[in-house]
């Protein structure tokens, strides 16, 4: 029998009512977690939050645009005020956009850069104040992807800024690193999620983006999730600074 590996931690989740949001709420929540789910969209992190209360822990729903420094201030508050700490973040928010480089505008590259790299950096910087100050040896896990490692064309914001969130990830390892403190990013391949719905209901686009994983099929949102329990529990304690590919070998042979 294996024992749940989170138990006492609690696990703050962005973009926590998406669908990689749900199944790391989930695959936490059975680890043993107390889970924080925050996210733009009140309406559906309420309802993932309500789900995820059917294994007996504790959730907290809480309506954040992590773009806002104020918003995220007060995310962190209230997680530690509802729950005592914070000891695993995972930086998940998100947004996609399939635009010609020539159309892209430059509000929606300030938005991708804005939701992913500063997001990432609001909520790290804030997470971390409260880790420091409680002597938390805690976790960072943000979302990166292999847009983040090669390049798809007509996405070049989305594959910058993932880049960015990957570089960040290893400069972070570096300096909390001696405070105990774990960062790593995740990159998944293409995944069977609506993010991905302009290749999956492509017949044509669909057979070569399946051609090119190694693997033979797409990712479901539970293969991210078992990669984030992993890095988040003591299995993961000697890993840090790393950008863990969960591709099906997707990007193997590029
Ligand atoms: N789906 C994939 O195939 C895939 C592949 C690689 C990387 N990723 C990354 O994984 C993460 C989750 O993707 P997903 O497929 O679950 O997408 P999703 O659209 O289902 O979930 C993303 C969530 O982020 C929330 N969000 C967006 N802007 C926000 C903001 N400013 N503040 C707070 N919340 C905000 C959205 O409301 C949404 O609930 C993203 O960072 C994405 O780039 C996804």
């Amino acid at each position: 029998m294996v024992e749940p590996r989170l138990q006492g931690k609690v696990v703050l989740i962005t973009g926590g009512g998406g669908e990689f949001g749900r199944a790391i709420g989930w695959r936490c929540a059975f680890e043993g977690a107390d889970i924080v789910l925050a996210d733009l969209n009140h309406v559906s992190v309420e309802k993932v939050a309500a789900e995820i209360t059917e294994t007996g822990r504790r959730v907290l729903p809480l309506p954040v645009d992590v773009t806002n420094g104020e918003q995220v201030h007060a995310m962190v508050n209230q997680a530690v005020a509802t729950f005592g700490h914070v000891d695993v973040l995972v930086n998940n928010a998100g947004i996609f956009e399939h635009t010609p480089f020539l159309e892209i505008s430059e509000a929606s590259w300030d938005q991708m850069f804005g939701v992913h790299v500063k997001g990432t950096f609001l909520c790290s910087q804030a997470v971390l104040r409260h880790m420091i100050a409680a002597q938390i040896h805690g976790c960072i896990i943000s979302l990166g992807s292999v847009a983040g490692l090669v390049g798809f064309a007509a996405s070049e914001h989305y594959c910058a800024a993932k880049a960015a969130i990957i570089h960040l990830s290893k400069a972070m390892a570096l300096e909390f690193g001696p405070l105990g403190i774990r960062v790593n990013a995740i990159s998944p391949g293409t995944f069977q999620t609506r993010m991905n719905s302009w290749i999956l209901e492509d017949p044509m686009l669909r057979e070569s983006s399946l051609k090119s994983i190694p693997i033979g099929y797409f990712g479901s949102p539970e293969d991210v999730a078992a990669a984030v329990a992993y890095l988040a529990s003591d299995d993961g304690r000697y890993v840090t600074g790393v950008n863990l590919v969960v591709d099906g070998g997707q990007i193997t042979h590029v």
